[in-house]
């Protein structure tokens, strides 16, 4: 057994020291956040072996099953953090609305929105899911939050991070000094420092998207995509792999091992949700992760974190990973909205074209 090494209690301490204004409310919230994913963990390892018939499936705000671990994490979450004097606010993947803090309860400055458990399609079949959490200032003076105390842009996040429940369980944070990533030592049931100051490397020869959605993707994706699955032989002159998880926490947790690209972009599916993702507890805490570790996060247009929310469960295209390819992607946008990708699509200028060769 090693003794001595970091610890995330030990480490969010020592981090705290390190910033000009050092914050001991931080230190708590985060510490409580770690109790909330030790459960979550305990109860997603008991699988089957806990979990009881439902009945009837519940629904959530989405309009998509809840499954019974959906509403526990959502629990565990609650019943670890609201007792503390560090928060005035919840929200939630699972609750339509903000969640105050009971009255028997000492009231803080922070705002903590979170999705208990991303992926969760994936539970019955026994695949990484997580915890994404983003944590935000209430507005000063404020300290019963309503909605609009919440629609805050990423860039305003001041910590943020999530738990991996995979072969180890890993929690990974950052504080806006890069991003550090931590496993669970079952030993002696700690949190330990394993992945310090992780990076994203700026290139890349992997994508994550689900191509079952390939109709309804716009132009500049569809050329993305199909540029990257024509390989060596096509206009990348390079040979990509392509990876689809179903756990947006699994993805980001390999592009921040290993490099790479996830998108879950704009589609015309349903013309009324612009995007699968929710904004404020998927996309903008991963967000801030992939910018601290170097890399970069887009809707395709704008980016991330600079998106205003006009609510809490907003939907947001999502394209984030290694900087070469999200800053091409961007860039296929732009040429798509001025019309310069169609100058090379015009039967003129295409294969069979009188310009060029079959
Ligand atoms: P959640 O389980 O919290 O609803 O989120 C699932 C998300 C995300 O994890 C994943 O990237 C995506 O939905 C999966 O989408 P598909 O069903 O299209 O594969
Ligand atoms: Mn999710
Ligand atoms: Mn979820």
């Amino acid at each position: 057994m090693l003794y001595g090494r970091t610890t995330f209690s030990k480490f969010i301490i020592e981090e705290q020291r390190r910033m000009a204004q050092p914050d001991a409310q931080l230190t708590a919230l985060l510490n409580d956040v770690q109790t909330a994913v030790k459960y979550i963990a305990s109860a997603v390892a008991h699988g089957a072996l806990r979990s009881a018939p439902v009945a009837e499936a519940a629904v959530n705000v989405h309009g998509e099953e809840q499954k019974p671990l959906d509403v526990i994490a959502n629990d565990i979450v609650l019943r670890s953090c609201e007792w503390g004097g560090q928060l005035c606010g919840m929200a939630s993947e699972e609750l339509p609305d903000p969640y105050p803090i009971p009255p028997q309860y000492p009231r803080g400055r922070y705002l903590l929105v979170f999705d208990p458990l991303d992926g969760s399609s994936n539970l019955d079949v026994d695949v990484t899911v997580g915890t994404i959490f983003s944590v935000l200032a209430a507005p000063e003076g404020v300290t019963e939050p309503t909605l609009t105390d919440f629609l805050q842009p990423g860039t305003r996040q001041i910590c943020a991070g999530y738990a991996l429940y995979g072969p180890a369980v890993m929690l990974v944070v950052t504080m806006g000094r890069g991003v550090h990533g931590f496993t669970l030592d079952p030993e002696i049931g700690a949190f330990t420092l394993t992945h310090p100051d992780m990076k994203i490397p700026a290139e890349t020869r992997e994508f994550a998207i689900n191509t079952s959605n390939a109709r309804f993707w716009e132009p500049p994706v569809q050329r993305y995509v199909d540029e990257c699955v024509k390989g060596g032989s096509g206009p990348r002159g390079a040979d990509f792999n392509m990876r689809w998880i179903a756990s947006m926490v699994a993805e980001v947790h390999r592009i921040l091992v290993r490099g790479g690209l996830f998108m879950y972009p704009k589609d015309t599916k349903d013309p009324a949700k612009p995007g699968r993702l929710r904004l404020m507890y998927e996309a903008n805490p991963m967000a801030m992760l992939v910018e601290q570790a170097g890399g970069c996060a887009s809707t395709g247009r704008l980016r991330l974190l600079d998106v205003v929310p006009q609510d809490l469960h907003q939907r947001v295209p999502v394209i984030l990973g290694s900087k070469s390819e999200v800053e091409r992607i961007e860039r296929y946008h732009r040429e798509y909205e001025s019309g310069a990708d169609r100058e090379f699509a015009s039967p003129l200028f295409n294969v069979r074209s009188l310009f060029r060769a079959a």
